[in-house]
């Protein structure tokens, strides 16, 4: 059986896949099915401008469906899976870890099942090109000191919350059916993106529309722990560039050499709405509204990419430094409220008074 062109996404309703989606088809052009549930994360509104495209398709399902997943390689024939359909967020797996076994473990474990059954009866020109890209994350790394090296592609696995463990898990899983049965696996692990899309949980979207509101801004613990940040459409890029050229079985380590310390980046925040959105007379700065509270337990204190074997190897690099990509993003976030409006759905109120009404401020 031939392949052709088209490339299978999963979780392209999120806020990678549906930036990934975009840049994919404006960048390489060839077809896209995205297979996507559509949980609290996923908006398929993020990819209504392809509406009229014949080159994309959206499919609402599940991972874990292995039925469905084997019907939709056999009858698309994609060259690639490109795998980020996951539970994103550290503190909803804290609270409610089950899910994230669900769709990152045994999701991840269908998808490579059905991919190899499929893979196995390609022609042999089909088996040679087929990839499999694994989405993953600097988090199954665990927490480095102040004086530590970045992790590099040989650090070794220390996860420490439920989401960072089940990604090690599906990691750990992409590489075994690579090593046992030759599935061309890539696997790449990536530092915190920002951009366009984020579902406004994670800290920079947070941080942004509360500023925007005039709502306390609630830093976890001392602020002091840093996260390495890359711009959503440089992660893309590199996704593209593992894709075409990566070396099976490899993993790839993906950030941009920006580590912010989490107060650092929400001052820069608010001083980019007050420049940006210039606060009503007599309102004091933005910064003003930053509150310290009860910190997440087990909080990372640190993480690092060292991304310079794709650099190396493959010639990768960021487009984006922290200040442009954050200028870029506070704006997106400014001119999209219509799309700010429709994610915060009652589940979504719910969530925040569950996540932040009982934390102390310190
Ligand atoms: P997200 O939470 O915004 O999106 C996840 C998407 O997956 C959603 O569209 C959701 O509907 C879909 N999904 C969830 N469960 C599903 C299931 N069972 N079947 C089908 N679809 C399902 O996540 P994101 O931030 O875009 O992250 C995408 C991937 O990148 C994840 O694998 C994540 O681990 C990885 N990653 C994220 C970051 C980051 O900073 N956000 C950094 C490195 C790696
Ligand atoms: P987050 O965006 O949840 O990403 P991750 O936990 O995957 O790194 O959080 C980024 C950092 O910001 C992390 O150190 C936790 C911190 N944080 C806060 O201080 N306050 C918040 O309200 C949130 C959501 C995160």
């Amino acid at each position: 059986m031939p392949t052709n062109d088209t490339i299978l996404v999963t979780g392209g309703a999120g806020f990678i896949g549906s930036n990934f989606v975009l840049t994919w088809l404006r960048a390489i052009g060839s077809p896209v099915i995205n297979l996507d549930a559509l949980s609290y994360a996923g908006n398929p509104a993020n990819l209504s401008s392809l509406d009229n495209d014949a080159r994309y398709l959206f499919v609402r399902g599940d991972i874990c469906d292995a039925e469905l997943v084997g019907s939709l390689l056999r009858e698309h024939k994609p060259r690639a899976i490109v795998h980020f359909a996951a539970e994103s967020h550290v503190d909803r797996s804290i609270s409610s870890p089950e899910a994230f076994i669900r769709t990152n473990v045994q999701g991840t474990f269908v998808l490579l099942e059905q991919a190899k059954m499929y893979w196995s009866k390609l022609d042999e020109a089909g088996r040679s090109a087929f990839r499999f890209l694994h989405v993953s994350t600097d988090e199954v790394y665990g927490s480095l000191g102040p004086d530590d090296p970045a992790f590099s592609e040989t650090t070794a696995y220390a996860p420490n919350s439920p989401y960072a463990a089940s990604k090690a898990a599906s990691d750990h899983l992409a590489r075994a059916y690579h090593h046992t049965f030759g599935l061309p696996v890539l696997t790449t692990n990536c530092s915190n993106n920002y951009g366009p899309f984020q579902f406004p949980e994670k800290l920079i979207p947070l941080m942004i529309l509360n500023a925007l509101e005039g709502k306390p801004l609630p830093v976890y613990g001392d602020g002091k722990n840093v996260r390495d940040w890359l711009f959503v459409e440089d992660h893309c890029s590199a996704i593209r560039t593992v894709l075409g050229n990566g070396r099976v079985g490899h993993t790839y380590n993906i950030g941009g050499n920006s580590e912010r310390a989490n107060l650092d980046v929400v001052t820069t925040i608010c001083d980019l709405v007050d420049e940006m959105r210039p606060a009503a007379p007599g309102a004091p700065p933005r910064r003003k509204l930053i509150t310290f509270v009860e910190d997440r337990p087990g909080h990372d204190r640190r993480y690092a990419i060292d991304a310079s074997k794709l650099s190396r190897e493959l010639g990768w690099r960021p487009a984006e430094v922290f200040e442009s990509g954050l200028q870029k993003t506070v704006r997106w976030y400014l001119e999209n409220p219509a799309w700010i409006e429709s994610v915060r759905t009652g589940a979504y109120r719910e969530w925040i008074r569950q996540n932040y009404s009982e934390r102390v401020e310190l």
